[in-house]
């Protein structure tokens, strides 16, 4: 019997689909990531809810379902990169979907060779960024494995979905009926689709799970204080996934990480999304500023381009490109004296950075202080205007003596 492994999250499509593969003669394995929260369910709710998904993957007749723990992996392989290169696309959202699809793609992979499945699939459709990560992926790591995908090749309605479904003894809950697209994981939650889909529309209350709306904000400022060591971010000991989710709920409390944007897809066209990434967002804060204190100038304002291309190589679903991993050796050179602490309080929809102190900073009070015991020679600044403004006096002379009406 062939074999298959697809990609499932437990709603309604993948659900169709996994009951087609097997109408379809298929062998199916279904194969679910955990990736530290699920839709709408956070922290230990979102392992519950997975575990159910895959009881759901066996009883709709997969020969084998997977849930994979990836959570550890997903931070250290994936979010930590894009956090060393500051990496938010259009200026603005820290990539959580985008990054989550490569290693989706690794685990499809995995399992298909763990398995002896010539075939893995997916239920992405064929208009958005994702089925262009994870089939990115799945080339790169083998060529040679067949990448489906039902939804693109023939796109199918809710109402047909549904239809299919009540006649194939697939279970449709009523949350089939949502009013979003929501995807989630520990970098954070992406919604789109419904009334978002018109950029005029402010997004509704009930778009949002992870933070606060500014009428709940707490009126106390909390404050944390966060710990990079070459790089890697921890707090009163907490480290890893764990750590992300607690900084998650942290800053969600307090409102940050709510992002609106109108984003450029892969394919060509514009799309509104919104998205909850409070910790992410409070990492990418504290990350940026330790490096203030700590890199160059000439490091800082190279490795500002440098980040913005990292961010658009994993947006683009190029995650396995050489570019990427070239960048990946680039900044973690200067990750190394990334060592310190960064004091962010966290208030009324803001994580704002208090506080930065590292045994590797550049800074030298002596140098900069206006007050006493001022160790700069002020009068070396004489020569190094003459010498840095040469070429400006030069121009300005020759433009003049050029213009000179002649006599
Ligand atoms: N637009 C975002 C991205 O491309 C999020 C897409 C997530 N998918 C979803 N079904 N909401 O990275």
């Amino acid at each position: 019997m062939k074999k298959i492994v697809l990609a499932y999250s437990g709603g309604l499509d993948t659900s169709v689909l996994l009951k087609q593969f097997i109408l379809d003669g298929y062998d199916v394995i279904a194969l679910t990531a955990d990736l530290g929260e699920s839709d709408g369910t956070a922290g230990a709710g979102a392992t519950d809810a997975l575990q159910a998904v895959k009881q759901k993957a066996l009883d709709l007749g997969a020969s084998a379902a997977l849930l994979v723990d990836a959570k550890e992996r997903f931070i250290a392989n994936f979010a930590y990169k894009a956090l060393h290169a500051n990496a938010l696309y259009e200026g603005v959202y820290p990539l959580s979907a985008a990054l989550s699809r490569p290693l989706i793609g690794e685990l499809l992979v995995e399992a298909a060779h763990a398995h002896g499945a010539g075939t893995v699939a997916h239920g992405c459709t064929g208009k958005g960024n994702d089925q262009v990560r994870i089939e990115l992926a799945v080339r790169s790591l083998d060529p040679k494995l067949v990448c489906r995908a039902p939804l693109r090749e023939k796109p199918l309605s809710r109402p047909d979905a549904i239809e299919f479904a009540k006649a194939n003894s697939v279970p449709v809950s009523s949350t089939s009926e949502k009013p979003y697209s929501v995807d989630a994981n520990l970098w954070g939650r992406s919604i789109e689709a419904g009334v978002l889909e018109d950029p005029w529309t402010a997004p509704p209350q009930d778009a949002y799970a992870w933070t606060a709306a500014p009428q709940d904000y707490p009126s106390q400022a909390a404050e944390l204080v966060i710990t990079l060591q070459a790089g890697i971010p921890s707090m009163n000991g907490g480290r890893g996934a764990n750590f992300v989710a607690e900084l998650n709920a942290l800053a969600g409390k307090h409102g940050v990480g709510r992002i609106d944007l109108v984003e450029d897809r892969v394919i060509g066209v514009k799309s509104r999304e919104v998205y909850e990434c409070p910790g992410s967002v409070t990492l990418i804060e504290a990350h940026k500023t330790l490096e203030r204190l700590v890199l160059t100038r000439d490091e800082l304002r190279f490795k500002a381009g440098a980040d913005q291309k990292y961010g658009e190589l994993v947006y683009d679903g190029l995650w396995t490109s050489p570019l990427r991993n070239a960048l990946d050796a680039f900044n973690a050179s200067s990750a190394m004296r990334l060592t310190g602490e960064v004091r962010v309080r966290l208030h009324h929809g803001k994580a704002t950075v208090t506080g930065v102190r590292s045994p590797f900073a550049l800074y030298e009070e002596r140098l900069a202080t206006y007050g006493h015991g001022d160790l700069f020679d002020h009068h070396a600044a004489a020569g190094f205007i003459a010498l840095h403004g040469l070429p400006l006096e030069l121009h300005a002379k020759s433009v003049h003596t050029a213009l000179q009406p002649a006599s």
